[in-house]
């Protein structure tokens, strides 16, 4: 192999530079040359591609975002779009790549697997929803983005003696709701793995406002949804004062952590690894702090679970 191509894909996260870094780096340092691929798979489609050196990824490691930049790419999902970025394969002679982002620019990643492309993926989402590595990149850094907004809320929630219900990202999974709302001591953590019953949370804020607590905070995941709807019901019953904080995309932002950047190095370096063995359709992971591949179409058949013994912790402390 003399040739790899990179690119970033799907949503951004904090690491992606570190990942993007850690490939570009180990690929130089093992004779190959580094093909950069901008924004996700619409730069295969429409030929933006560049190959990239190791000062090219300098100073990028403590950036969020990524420097080849993000996309959704929908032509890519059809025949005629990947066709064309199967030419700029070929034009660019690239022999295998690797693609850092979620579930769904892995299922972009089999199909270029199948037409005889070498790929790997890395975890790089925010979301921490992929099966088979305990991590994606960016899930620890989004964690500790939440908990600082938890504290701040706090600061005025308990001023104002009111019910603060803080909605995060993680489309369908728990995930961030559940770790920053374990560790920021959420009086209430909402996730869609767990059936959302109103009158409990009513019952949970009413016991802690008689046992003299004068503020509560609730973290919901998006998954959950209907913060505002809530916020009234929750009002209506409890006759407490509430607002809502919709965290949004800046969770999507902000320095990596070491976590992150560590989890990136390593991932980044293991892909050109396994791309230098011959592998393909594989996803570098972790599991119990060991870096592993595992087959994509695996990953993609399996559903992450959340890890409810957390869930129960964290009830177990807001008593
Ligand atoms: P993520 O990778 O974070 O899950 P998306 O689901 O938006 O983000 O997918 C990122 C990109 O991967 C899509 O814009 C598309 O280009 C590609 N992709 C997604 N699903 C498929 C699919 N079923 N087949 C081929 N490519 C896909
Ligand atoms: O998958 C990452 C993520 O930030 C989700 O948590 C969120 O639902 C979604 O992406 C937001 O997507 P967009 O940036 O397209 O609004």
């Amino acid at each position: 192999m003399r040739t790899i191509g990179v690119l970033t894909s799907g949503g951004d996260s904090p690491g992606m530079n570190a990942a993007l870094r850690a490939v570009v780096r180990k690929g130089l340092f093992e004779n190959l040359r580094v093909m950069g691929i901008f924004r996700g798979f619409s730069g295969l489609v429409e030929g933006k591609v560049e190959e990239l050196s190791a000062k090219y990824v300098g100073d990028i490691m403590q950036r969020g975002g990524s420097k080849l930049e993000c996309a959704r790419c929908e032509e890519f999902k059809k025949e005629e779009g990947q066709l064309k970025a199967l030419d700029t394969i070929r034009n660019f002679e690239i022999e295998g790549l690797v693609i850092i982002g979620g579930d769904g620019s892995f299922r972009g990643a089999l199909d270029l697997s199948r037409q005889g492309v070498s790929t790997i993926g890395i975890p790089g989402t925010i979301d921490n929803d992929i099966p088979l590595t305990d991590y994606s990149i960016g899930f620890d850094t989004v964690v500790n983005t939440v908990l600082d907004a938890i504290n701040k809320l706090r600061d005025t929630a308990s001023s104002h003696h009111r019910v603060v219900i803080l909605e995060v990202m993680g489309r369908k999974s728990g995930w961030i709701a559940l770790s920053a709302g374990l560790a920021g001591g959420a009086d209430v953590i909402l996730i869609p793995e767990v059936p959302l019953d109103v009158n409990k949370v009513c019952s949970i804020l009413k016991r802690r406002n008689a046992q003299g607590k004068t503020h509560s905070l609730i973290i919901l995941a998006e998954g959950v949804g209907h913060s505002f709807d809530l916020a009234k019901e929750v009002s209506a019953d409890t006759g407490l004062e509430t607002r809502v904080t919709i965290l949004g995309h800046l969770q999507r932002g902000g320095t990596p952590s070491a976590f992150d950047r560590i989890l990136a190095s390593r991932l980044g370096a293991f892909a050109v690894d396994l791309l230098l063995k011959g592998e393909s359709s594989k996803m570098a992971g972790i599991e119990a702090n060991e870096i592993k591949s595992v087959a994509l179409e695996e990953v993609l058949a399996k559903k992450k679970k959340i890890d409810l013994k957390l869930y129960e912790l964290a009830e177990i402390f807001s008593k």
